[in-house]
Protein backbone atom coordinates (compact mmCIF):
# COMPACT_ATOMS: atom_id res chain seq x y z
CA UNK A 1 0.00 0.00 0.00
CA UNK A 2 1.48 3.50 -0.69
CA UNK A 3 0.36 6.40 1.27
CA UNK A 4 0.27 9.62 -0.28
CA UNK A 5 1.02 12.71 1.48
CA UNK A 6 0.07 16.13 0.77
CA UNK A 7 0.15 19.88 2.43
CA UNK A 8 -3.81 20.63 2.69
CA UNK A 9 -2.76 23.70 4.96
CA UNK A 10 0.40 25.57 6.73
CA UNK A 11 2.11 22.58 8.55
CA UNK A 12 -0.88 19.95 8.39
CA UNK A 13 -0.59 17.25 6.03
CA UNK A 14 -2.59 14.54 4.89
CA UNK A 15 -1.50 11.02 4.67
CA UNK A 16 -4.08 8.81 2.16
CA UNK A 17 -4.39 5.19 1.60
CA UNK A 18 -6.85 4.66 -1.28
CA UNK A 19 -8.98 1.28 -1.40
CA UNK A 20 -11.30 0.07 -3.95
CA UNK A 21 -14.29 -0.16 -2.95
CA UNK A 22 -17.44 -2.37 -4.02
CA UNK A 23 -20.12 0.57 -3.99
CA UNK A 24 -18.29 2.75 -5.93
CA UNK A 25 -15.66 2.46 -8.91
CA UNK A 26 -14.33 5.80 -7.71
CA UNK A 27 -13.17 4.47 -4.44
CA UNK A 28 -12.31 5.02 -1.11
CA UNK A 29 -10.12 6.76 1.15
CA UNK A 30 -8.48 6.56 4.95
CA UNK A 31 -6.90 9.93 6.01
CA UNK A 32 -4.66 10.58 8.64
CA UNK A 33 -3.54 13.89 9.52
CA UNK A 34 -0.41 15.87 10.71
CA UNK A 35 -0.04 19.18 12.45
CA UNK A 36 3.01 19.80 13.37
CA UNK A 37 4.31 22.10 16.12
CA UNK A 38 6.50 21.51 18.63
CA UNK A 39 4.26 18.79 20.18
CA UNK A 40 2.93 17.22 16.83
CA UNK A 41 -0.32 15.35 16.91
CA UNK A 42 -1.71 13.18 14.62
CA UNK A 43 -5.78 12.97 13.78
CA UNK A 44 -7.11 9.38 13.22
CA UNK A 45 -4.36 6.53 13.67
CA UNK A 46 -5.67 4.21 10.84
CA UNK A 47 -6.02 0.78 10.39
CA UNK A 48 -3.63 -1.50 12.30
CA UNK A 49 -3.46 -3.15 8.21
CA UNK A 50 -2.03 0.35 7.36
CA UNK A 51 0.62 1.20 10.52
CA UNK A 52 3.69 0.39 8.52
CA UNK A 53 3.02 2.35 5.66
CA UNK A 54 1.47 5.32 7.63
CA UNK A 55 4.80 5.25 9.73
CA UNK A 56 6.43 5.41 6.59
CA UNK A 57 4.58 8.35 5.20
CA UNK A 58 5.21 10.34 8.76
CA UNK A 59 9.06 9.34 8.98
CA UNK A 60 9.29 11.57 5.37
CA UNK A 61 7.86 14.54 7.36
CA UNK A 62 8.51 13.68 11.29
CA UNK A 63 10.89 11.26 13.14
CA UNK A 64 7.74 9.07 14.20
CA UNK A 65 9.09 9.39 18.22
CA UNK A 66 8.70 12.74 18.05
CA UNK A 67 4.85 12.59 17.92
CA UNK A 68 3.63 13.95 21.38
CA UNK A 69 -0.21 13.73 21.00
CA UNK A 70 -2.97 10.86 19.27
CA UNK A 71 -6.81 12.08 18.77
CA UNK A 72 -9.17 10.87 16.61
CA UNK A 73 -12.70 11.27 15.83
CA UNK A 74 -14.41 8.18 17.67
CA UNK A 75 -13.70 4.79 18.77
CA UNK A 76 -13.59 2.20 15.80
CA UNK A 77 -11.28 0.84 13.61
CA UNK A 78 -9.83 3.10 10.90
CA UNK A 79 -9.85 6.14 13.79
CA UNK A 80 -8.13 3.91 16.27
CA UNK A 81 -7.23 0.65 15.68
CA UNK A 82 -3.44 1.48 14.91
CA UNK A 83 -3.38 3.04 18.46
CA UNK A 84 -0.86 1.05 20.26
CA UNK A 85 1.27 0.64 17.08
CA UNK A 86 1.93 4.73 17.49
CA UNK A 87 2.31 4.31 21.32
CA UNK A 88 4.83 1.93 21.32
CA UNK A 89 6.55 4.17 18.02
CA UNK A 90 6.43 7.30 20.06
CA UNK A 91 7.57 7.16 23.84
CA UNK A 92 6.12 10.46 24.52
CA UNK A 93 3.07 10.11 22.62
CA UNK A 94 0.10 9.89 24.59
CA UNK A 95 -3.89 9.60 23.58
CA UNK A 96 -6.64 12.61 23.85
CA UNK A 97 -9.95 12.12 23.81
CA UNK A 98 -13.16 13.01 25.13
CA UNK A 99 -14.74 11.84 28.60
CA UNK A 100 -17.00 9.28 27.10
CA UNK A 101 -14.73 7.93 24.66
CA UNK A 102 -11.99 7.86 27.58
CA UNK A 103 -14.38 6.22 30.40
CA UNK A 104 -15.91 4.07 27.84
CA UNK A 105 -12.83 3.03 25.71
CA UNK A 106 -9.50 4.18 26.14
CA UNK A 107 -8.82 3.37 29.87
CA UNK A 108 -8.96 0.12 29.03
CA UNK A 109 -8.18 -0.10 24.85
CA UNK A 110 -4.86 2.39 25.04
CA UNK A 111 -1.75 1.00 26.61
CA UNK A 112 -1.00 4.47 28.15
CA UNK A 113 -2.97 6.71 30.37
CA UNK A 114 -5.18 9.06 27.97
CA UNK A 115 -5.44 12.82 28.27
CA UNK A 116 -9.32 13.86 29.12
CA UNK A 117 -10.47 16.21 26.78
CA UNK A 118 -13.57 18.54 27.84
CA UNK A 119 -16.01 19.74 25.25
CA UNK A 120 -14.04 23.25 23.79
CA UNK A 121 -10.52 22.36 25.40
CA UNK A 122 -7.49 23.21 23.99
CA UNK A 123 -4.03 22.27 23.44
CA UNK A 124 -1.17 24.26 22.80
CA UNK A 125 1.14 22.46 20.08
CA UNK A 126 3.65 25.14 20.20
CA UNK A 127 5.13 26.33 16.49
CA UNK A 128 2.20 28.61 16.38
CA UNK A 129 -0.32 26.05 16.05
CA UNK A 130 -3.31 25.65 18.78
CA UNK A 131 -5.73 22.82 18.66
CA UNK A 132 -9.86 22.51 19.95
CA UNK A 133 -11.51 19.57 20.64
CA UNK A 134 -15.30 20.04 20.02
CA UNK A 135 -17.48 17.10 21.19
CA UNK A 136 -20.16 15.99 18.64
CA UNK A 137 -21.75 13.11 20.11
CA UNK A 138 -23.61 10.53 17.98
CA UNK A 139 -22.57 13.00 15.17
CA UNK A 140 -22.11 11.74 12.45
CA UNK A 141 -22.18 8.17 14.34
CA UNK A 142 -20.16 7.02 18.05
CA UNK A 143 -20.96 8.29 21.26
CA UNK A 144 -17.42 9.31 21.75
CA UNK A 145 -17.76 11.40 18.32
CA UNK A 146 -15.61 14.47 18.55
CA UNK A 147 -13.78 16.96 15.85
CA UNK A 148 -10.71 18.87 16.36
CA UNK A 149 -10.11 22.35 14.95
CA UNK A 150 -7.05 23.96 14.04
CA UNK A 151 -6.89 27.76 14.75
CA UNK A 152 -3.64 29.09 12.66
CA UNK A 153 -4.93 27.62 9.46
CA UNK A 154 -8.90 27.56 10.17
CA UNK A 155 -8.60 23.74 9.23
CA UNK A 156 -11.74 21.80 11.05
CA UNK A 157 -10.60 18.21 10.91
CA UNK A 158 -13.79 16.68 9.95
CA UNK A 159 -13.77 12.56 10.96
CA UNK A 160 -16.38 10.99 9.37
CA UNK A 161 -18.21 14.00 8.25
CA UNK A 162 -18.55 14.75 4.93
CA UNK A 163 -17.69 11.43 4.03
CA UNK A 164 -17.78 10.61 0.13
CA UNK A 165 -15.63 8.32 -2.24
CA UNK A 166 -12.90 8.87 -5.03
CA UNK A 167 -9.40 9.91 -4.25
CA UNK A 168 -9.26 13.53 -5.12
CA UNK A 169 -6.77 14.97 -2.49
CA UNK A 170 -8.12 18.49 -3.13
CA UNK A 171 -11.37 20.03 -3.75
CA UNK A 172 -11.41 23.17 -4.56
CA UNK A 173 -14.62 23.40 -6.75
CA UNK A 174 -16.93 24.15 -3.71
CA UNK A 175 -19.15 21.38 -3.78
CA UNK A 176 -18.26 19.40 -0.65
CA UNK A 177 -21.83 18.69 0.31
CA UNK A 178 -23.52 16.84 -2.41
CA UNK A 179 -20.89 14.37 -3.07
CA UNK A 180 -21.14 13.78 0.75
CA UNK A 181 -24.61 13.39 0.32
CA UNK A 182 -24.36 10.88 -2.16
CA UNK A 183 -22.36 8.74 -0.30
CA UNK A 184 -24.54 9.08 2.68
CA UNK A 185 -27.80 7.39 0.19
CA UNK A 186 -25.37 4.48 -0.27
CA UNK A 187 -23.65 3.79 3.07
CA UNK A 188 -26.21 5.26 5.53
CA UNK A 189 -23.38 5.62 7.62
CA UNK A 190 -24.93 8.77 10.16
CA UNK A 191 -27.16 7.98 13.20
CA UNK A 192 -29.60 10.73 11.99
CA UNK A 193 -30.06 11.59 16.11
CA UNK A 194 -32.37 14.73 16.60
CA UNK A 195 -29.73 16.80 17.62
CA UNK A 196 -27.65 15.97 14.58
CA UNK A 197 -27.82 18.97 12.21
CA UNK A 198 -27.76 21.71 15.46
CA UNK A 199 -24.29 19.78 16.10
CA UNK A 200 -23.29 20.26 12.75
CA UNK A 201 -24.46 23.78 12.24
CA UNK A 202 -22.52 25.44 15.15
CA UNK A 203 -19.28 23.74 14.04
CA UNK A 204 -19.86 26.89 10.81
CA UNK A 205 -19.18 29.80 13.97
CA UNK A 206 -15.48 28.65 13.98
CA UNK A 207 -15.15 30.10 10.05
CA UNK A 208 -13.20 26.95 8.54
CA UNK A 209 -11.06 28.05 5.59
CA UNK A 210 -10.38 24.38 5.11
CA UNK A 211 -12.23 21.20 5.63
CA UNK A 212 -9.95 17.99 6.38
CA UNK A 213 -11.97 15.01 5.57
CA UNK A 214 -11.01 11.58 6.81
CA UNK A 215 -12.87 9.69 3.70
CA UNK A 216 -12.58 11.97 0.69
CA UNK A 217 -10.39 14.94 -0.25
CA UNK A 218 -9.88 18.18 1.84
CA UNK A 219 -11.94 21.27 0.83
CA UNK A 220 -10.64 24.55 0.49
CA UNK A 221 -13.50 27.06 0.54
CA UNK A 222 -16.51 28.35 2.73
CA UNK A 223 -16.61 26.03 5.06
CA UNK A 224 -19.30 27.48 7.45
CA UNK A 225 -21.91 27.53 3.81
CA UNK A 226 -20.78 23.37 3.71
CA UNK A 227 -21.39 22.97 7.67
CA UNK A 228 -25.03 24.79 7.44
CA UNK A 229 -25.95 23.20 4.32
CA UNK A 230 -24.87 19.49 5.67
CA UNK A 231 -26.97 20.08 8.81
CA UNK A 232 -29.85 21.22 7.02
CA UNK A 233 -29.82 17.77 5.14
CA UNK A 234 -29.24 15.98 8.09
CA UNK A 235 -32.87 17.75 9.84
CA UNK A 236 -34.39 16.74 6.55
CA UNK A 237 -33.07 13.32 6.49
CA UNK A 238 -34.34 12.97 10.10
CA UNK A 239 -37.77 14.42 9.99
CA UNK A 240 -38.11 11.72 6.69
CA UNK A 241 -37.06 8.83 8.63
CA UNK A 242 -39.70 9.58 11.34
CA UNK A 243 -42.88 10.78 8.70
CA UNK A 244 -42.08 7.29 7.31
CA UNK A 245 -41.98 5.38 10.99
CA UNK A 246 -44.84 7.55 11.77
CA UNK A 247 -46.69 6.23 8.68
CA UNK A 248 -46.13 2.99 8.49
CA UNK A 249 -46.57 2.20 12.50
CA UNK A 250 -49.84 4.34 11.77
CA UNK A 251 -50.97 1.99 8.81
CA UNK A 252 -50.67 -1.09 10.48
CA UNK A 253 -53.00 0.06 13.34
FE1 LIG B 1 -16.58 6.05 11.80
FE1 LIG C 1 -13.81 6.82 9.46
Amino acid sequence: METRISEIADGIYRLSNSVESAASPDGFTFNQFLILGDEPLMFHTGLRKMFASNRDAIASIVPPERLRWIAFGHFEADECGSMNEWLAAAPRATPAHGEIGCRVSLTDFADRAPRVLSDGEKIDLGGGKLVRFFDTPHTPHGWDAALVFEESTRTLLCGDLFTQFGDKSLSLDGDIVGPAIVAEDILKYSALSPGMGTTIRKLSVLRPHALALMHGPSFRGDGAKALVELGDEYDRRTRFAIDQLDNRDMGRR
